[in-house]
């Protein structure tokens, strides 16, 4: 039977530190594709944010319209203590909620081992949500998992072919390939993907 992946199981999972995937910095290949963006000003997501080492790194860089959603309280909670500098400036904002509840427009989204921590029949939800919170052109960056797809997760698998029959309707597939800079208990799992909106 398919696990009830809702806020109060993420929520227990933070309760008691039970946070596997969370690596306590911002993962490589984000901040290298990170320091590759130029506008500063563009409107940044991080949905399923957890400890978002990723927007401390946005954020000490100079951007200044970056967003973070998580559904669990517990972190989100954290996070709004350990960043309350970066929202009391303006230039984070830090919000409790469903991902698929938003209903907003960024430029940039960044994916951290959200897609894989979602049930598998939430994938094509995933994609045309991800289209309509994106900006025309729009993208869509991050890590996704290769092996293979089980009942076992999260984190849940998936492969090229996978990937390619749910975003290819939504984005042109500008990367989806392995990542050469994963963190070393993830090399050899883990695909890099950058998605532009069509
Ligand atoms: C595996 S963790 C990854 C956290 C973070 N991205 C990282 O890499 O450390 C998945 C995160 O997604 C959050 N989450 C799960 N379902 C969500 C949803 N529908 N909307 C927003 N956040 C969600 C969980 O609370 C959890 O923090």
């Amino acid at each position: 039977m398919e696990k009830s992946l809702d806020q109060s199981y993420w929520n227990q999972r933070y309760a008691e530190a039970q946070t596997g995937w969370d690596i306590g910095y911002p993962s490589p290949a984000l901040t290298k594709f990170v320091d590759g963006l130029r506008d500063k000003n563009q409107r940044i997501l991080i949905p399923g944010c957890g400890n978002a080492y990723e927007a401390e790194y946005l954020l000490q860089h100079g951007f200044n319209q970056v967003t973070l959603i998580d559904i669990a309280p517990l972190v989100v909670n954290e996070l709004k203590q350990k960043l309350k500098q970066y929202i009391n400036e303006g230039r984070l904002r830090v919000l409790l909620g469903d991902f698929f509840e938003l209903n907003e427009t960024f430029d940039t989204i960044l994916e951290q081992t959200f897609f894989c921590a979602l049930p598998p029949t939430m994938r094509q939800n995933y994609a045309s949500h991800m289209y309509s919170l994106l900006a025309p052109k729009g993208t869509l960056a991050g890590l996704l998992f290769c092996f293979p797809l089980t009942d076992e997760g999260p984190p849940f698998g998936g492969s090229v072919e996978e990937y390619e029959r749910y975003f290819g309707p939504y984005f042109e597939i500008q990367k989806l390939e392995a990542c050469y800079n994963s963190i070393k208990p993830r090399e050899g799992r883990e695909l890099f993907v950058k998605l532009m909106k069509i």
